[in-house]
């Protein structure tokens, strides 16, 4: 039987892909927030439903019940079920998504993590040397997607001559989005290629790393599959990639832009691990995600039927005005903020302590060697699709006064 026809409200028709949505989506947003029904419906892109208050937002994540996360796509059609990409933790629901997570998680402590610091740190100081040496640079191309991916990398131990191939397959992934099948497909199995052979390598002379751990992981005594293994891997990879640069990105853009914060960073430098990267975080938020409702739910008397998709935008949560005074103002020593940028509730983001270290080096660092520095004059271009952030910030060293 045919669905009946969904009531409209007014704000209902947003367009994940309008040049409006990319370029300033806290705007449409604002207005579904504004409009009295503060969740949209729209049949653009697929039906979808885009919930735009931070407690609905909260409330919904936390509903893994009622929320399924089998596909996690924002837009295109919805995989039967069963028939999506298998990337556990993220892809699991419950009861497989708790044993999912705890095989990852004992790579993700803070004492792993602050592990990996002083490589990154490296990473950061050599990257960003080269980009002063020449008087400044794109901050994407010759910094954060480097520096995210070197990071990743390093963190499944892949042997030097193979990083390049990794972090090629990773961009193509990425970039390639979800609508171009045939070149996405062949991403995917480079990928994968890559992967099986390093599971093989680690099965037969196991490490102290992720990737000996996999290749060897059991649940309730009994081996994990072969698809398990290489979805895994490949989400600690892609979804630690664009995240990371685009917060990386969006921070360094707004410091470009304000010298005032970028003076107080450099006076106070504490503030780093107190509250500014965490506002950055907030403002900058990358992620939107999806869920599947597995029955019928109700929010704000509008009836969302099952196997519908409904849209977490975790960064339209850390604008609502009724949690954030002056949601669009960075304030680098904002107290309160229980920001959603890595989600909450079962699928909270499990490397969220990786990605704070790295946003965080990569500002100490980029500020030690660029205190002061500006924007190439030119529109932004905002990426499209479920991880956003600016794509085109070409910065130069501003001289210091005198020189
Ligand atoms: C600034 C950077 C990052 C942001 C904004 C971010 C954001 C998020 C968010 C919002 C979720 C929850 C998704 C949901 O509700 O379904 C998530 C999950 C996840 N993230 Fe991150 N993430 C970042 C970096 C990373 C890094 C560096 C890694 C690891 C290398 C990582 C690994 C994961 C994994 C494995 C999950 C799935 C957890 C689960 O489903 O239980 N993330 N991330």
């Amino acid at each position: 039987m045919d669905k009946p026809p969904i009531p409209t409200q007014p704000q209902d028709g947003y367009d994940l892909y309008s040049d409006r949505y990319v370029n300033d989506p806290h705007a449409v947003w604002d207005d579904i927030r504004g409009s009295g029904c503060p969740v949209a419906h729209s049949d653009k892109w697929g039906s979808s439903w885009l919930p735009t208050a931070y407690e609905d937002i909260h409330k919904l994540a936390h509903d893994s019940a009622r929320l399924s996360s089998r596909a996690v796509e924002f837009a295109g059609p919805i995989p039967e079920v069963g028939g999506g990409l298998f990337f556990a933790p993220l892809t699991s629901d419950p009861p497989d998504h708790k044993p999912h997570r705890d095989l990852l998680e004992p790579w993700f402590t803070p004492a792993r993590i602050a592990a990996i610091e002083p490589f990154a740190r490296e990473r950061a100081r050599t990257l960003i040397a080269a980009m002063a040496a020449k008087g400044g640079g794109d901050v994407a191309r010759e910094f954060s997607q480097p520096y995210a991916l070197s990071i990743l990398t390093r963190l499944l131990q892949v042997p030097d001559d193979r990083q390049a191939r990794f972090m090629d397959w990773a961009i193509r992934v990425i970039k390639l989005g979800p609508f171009d099948q045939e070149l996405r497909s062949a991403a995917f199995r480079d990928a994968f290629d890559d992967l099986d052979q390093l599971l093989a390598e680690r099965a037969a002379a196991p490490g102290d790393d992720l990737v000996s751990h996999l290749a060897q992981a059991t649940i309730a005594g009994q081996p994990i599959s072969r698809k398990h293994k290489l979805g895994s891997l490949l989400l600690t990879i892609l979804a630690g990639a664009d995240t990371t640069w685009n917060a990386i990105n969006g921070s360094i853009y707004h410091l470009a832009e304000h010298p005032d914060d970028r003076a107080k960073l450099v006076a106070r430098p504490e503030l780093m691990k107190t509250t500014a990267v965490e506002e950055l975080l907030r403002v900058f938020a990358p992620l939107t995600i999806g869920r599947i409702t597995s029955e019928e739910v109700e929010l704000h008397g509008r009836c969302i039927a099952a196997q519908e998709r409904v849209i977490l935008a975790y960064p339209a949560a850390n604008r609502d005005p009724a949690v954030f005074d002056q949601p669009n103002e960075v304030q680098l020593e904002r107290k309160r903020n229980r920001h959603l940028t890595f989600g909450t509730g079962a699928h909270r983001c499990l490397g969220a302590h990786l990605a704070r270290m790295e946003v965080r080096v990569a500002l100490e660092e980029w500020l030690q060697a660029m205190p002061d520095f500006e924007r190439e004059p030119g529109p932004v271009k905002w990426g499209s699709g479920q991880v956003r952030g600016p794509e085109n910030i070409v910065v130069r060293v501003v001289p210091a006064h005198g020189s």
